[in-house]
């Protein structure tokens, strides 16, 4: 067994998912011990064109707990016009705008190619992130990992990750709605900088916050969203995943779907 191997199970992370040489089907895939998808499900998400619908939240009679991330950008109030990517990177490792930076190590700006076509975007880092000033390293990053491997990606050149907050809340509890606020507008202004084509959002938390909604994740997940003009893909988080792996057919389908969506986009 590869050294890999042994870590993934190691940590309770494996089955190990692996890709199928024909790509988006593995329904019946030695490797991947899932809930069985049904054939029909799979022919669905891979056949005729999928829906692409605009986002329609359903009707909310509370208030957002989040301010319009575009709104936000408009009104920069940190001046972050016409900042590199770099420049940006080091901009948020100075900000103290929020408690957040009383207790975190460091800040987790988000790695990956700044080229590449795929915007993966998490809830916040955790232990491990804030440990080693990189999204997604620790259990629920080698998961991500897998998944991208599993649909073709490779982490360093085909996708970008980063989180909506960039400093780690303490003991990994649930962003706060200031902090959520303070945050925004860094990452309004990097996903303006990385202009992806597609963005995954990963977990109820990411979703809602860009879409600027209050629909749960089961609502959100399975149609394409728009922000900023750029399809966006609600789904699941890995962290999620880890305590139900039985959900890993699901986030399966969110990617089928997103690179359906990549593939449409492309053709238009
Ligand atoms: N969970 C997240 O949402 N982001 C990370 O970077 C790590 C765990």
């Amino acid at each position: 067994m590869s050294r890999r191997l042994s870590l993934v199970e190691a940590m309770g992370l494996g089955p190990l998912w692996q890709r199928r040489e024909v790509e988006y089907v593995y329904i019946d895939s030695p490797a991947i011990e899932t809930a069985p998808v049904l054939q029909a499900e799979v022919q669905a998400a891979s056949a005729p064109a999928a829906t692409i619908a605009p986002t329609a939240p359903p009707p909310s009679t509370t208030p957002p707990t989040v301010l319009p991330l575009d709104a936000v950008a408009l009104n920069d109030t940190k001046n972050l016009q016409g900042l590199s990517l770099s420049e940006l990177k080091a901009k948020v490792a100075r900000c103290q705008d929020c408690r957040l930076s009383n207790t975190r190590n460091q800040t987790v700006f988000g790695s990956g190619n700044p080229q590449a076509r795929w915007l993966f975007i998490g809830e916040a880092p955790g232990e491990n992130e804030d440990l080693q000033g990189e999204a997604f390293v620790g259990a629920a990053g080698m998961l991500l990992n897998n998944i991208l491997q599993a649909a073709g990606l490779d982490r360093e050149r085909d996708v970008y990750i980063t989180n909506i907050l960039k400093c780690r809340p303490p003991i990994n509890r649930n962003p706060q709605v200031d902090e959520v606020a303070a945050c925004q507008v860094y990452l309004a202004a990097q996903i303006a900088l990385l202009k992806p084509e597609l963005i995954v959002t990963l977990g109820r938390f990411a979703s809602q916050t860009l879409l600027q909604s209050k629909a749960s994740i089961g609502q959100l997940r399975g149609q394409v969203h728009h922000y900023q003009g750029i399809p966006l893909i609600a789904s699941l988080h890995p962290a999620y995943l880890l305590r139900n792996p039985q959900e890993k057919a699901a986030v399966w389908r969110d990617l089928l779907l997103a690179k359906k969506t990549l593939q449409t986009s492309n053709q238009s």
